[in-house]
């Protein structure tokens, strides 16, 4: 990959496609953790003679958690102590006019590049240079910085048509990612136990099928939504879990685990909301009146075992529902097993970066990724759109 030390950046106008989407608080719609948003300081303060222009996504269209930036904007003022522009728009005239009045050193965030219909389908990069998105946008831009990691295995047009249709290259937190998880995965040993949590079921269903596939998982412990669609499959947990697809996906989770029966375990006991706050339950027990929250402490127990005797652990996704106390216990107790094992250890993704500094484990594991489900598609070795993207770039 080309990185920023290939180009000259002084006075150029620069795309910068970053991962800024942050856990927020469905109640409040406040940002819960900025780590992401400070992953982004190394490359933007890089690019300090430079125009920049930051453009992220933050959550899926109809989520709660999908907002638009001006909450990014005034974390960034604050972690940067810089001024930042913010301008409501992605690809229309405000966002087109205020990148053509910039002066060199100043910084624009754009809106939800979400915001943008485009941005939620995938394309091929022949495709994604034909996109409004990219035909408006790329005549206003010298460069195309890649630094978002965590949306590499995505191809949407601002991560395969810009860096297509524009000199493109690596941002710093990019490079470090990928050089850092290259050496990891040379010495990496098995056994392979991956924990996986979060609520993006279908992506970590195929991600799941390749991890085996190329031998990267030699255990799967489930937690999360993901364990409950894996126990409706096993037909443990009877009622329904009102996700959508709710059919086709536990009907994939059930012939994962027919092809696979001795790679995942699933919990043996879940904690649940009791009238008096948290409530430990055997998975038989668990009613259609409860919400699940969290692991038990069987189910802990057990997968820390498995976590204490492997060669490799990578956790991404949270157990439950860790930004509330009640229901944090399993999210930490992973955490807190991680941290002590002898293993090689990754931990991956906006919400248990963001647990392992609320908990103060973030010094005690071998690599901390900004990535989700991106990384577990890298570790299973599937080349990603952004990655292959910048691998074109170079070759260009
Ligand atoms: C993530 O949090 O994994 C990335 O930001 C990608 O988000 P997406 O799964 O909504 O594309």
């Amino acid at each position: 990959m080309l990185t920023l030390a290939d180009f000259e950046l002084r006075g150029k106008t620069v795309f910068l496609r970053a991962d800024m989407n942050c856990p927020i608080d469905p109640k409040t719609g406040l940002i819960l953790g900025t780590k992401r948003i400070e992953e982004t300081v190394e490359t933007i303060n890089a690019l300090k003679e430079a125009k920049v222009v930051v453009a992220s996504h933050q959550g899926r269209v109809g989520n709660c958690d999908y907002t638009g930036m001006r909450a990014h904007a005034q974390a960034m003022e604050k972690i940067l102590g810089r001024e930042i522009t913010y301008v409501e728009d992605v690809i229309g005239e405000a966002a087109q006019n205020a990148i053509k009045s910039m002066k060199d050193g100043e910084i624009l965030l754009l809106d939800n590049l979400r915001l943008c219909a485009e941005e939620n389908y995938e394309f091929t990069a022949e495709e994604a240079v034909r996109t409004v998105m990219v035909k408006r946008l790329a005549g206003l831009f010298d460069l195309c910085v890649m630094d978002s990691f965590p949306t590499a295995h995505r191809s949407h047009p601002s991560l395969v048509g810009l860096s297509r249709a524009l000199p493109a290259c690596a941002g710093l937190l990019v490079e470090r990612e990928v050089k850092r998880l290259d050496e990891i995965m040379t010495v990496a040993k098995a056994p392979h136990v991956v924990v996986l949590g979060g609520a993006k079921v279908r992506d970590r269903l195929e991600a799941m099928r390749l991890l085996i596939a190329n031998k990267r998982a030699d255990h799967i412990l489930l937690t999360g939504l993901i364990a409950s669609v894996f126990l409706r499959a096993q037909g443990r947990i009877k009622h329904e879990l009102g996700i959508k697809n709710e059919k086709d996906i536990t009907a994939m989770a059930h012939s994962l685990i027919g092809d696979h029966p001795d790679v995942f375990s699933t919990p043996v006991d879940l904690a649940v909301n009791g009238s008096s706050g948290r409530l430990e339950v055997d998975v038989r027990e668990v009613a259609d009146v409860h919400t699940i929250g969290d692991i038990g402490a069987k189910t802990l127990a057990h997968y820390g075992r498995y976590i204490s005797g492997a060669g490799t652990v990578f956790m991404s996704g949270p157990a439950g529902m860790f930004e509330n106390d009640e229901f944090s216990a399993g999210t930490r107790g992973l955490l807190e097993s991680i941290s002590q094992s002898m293993a090689t250890t990754i931990v991956s993704g906006g919400h248990l970066s963001s647990a392992l500094k609320k908990y103060g484990l973030d010094g005690d594991v071998d690599h901390v990724s900004t990535a989700g489900g991106a990384l577990v598609q890298y570790l299973s070795g599937k080349k990603l759109p952004m990655i292959q993207a910048l691998d074109e770039a170079r070759r260009a």
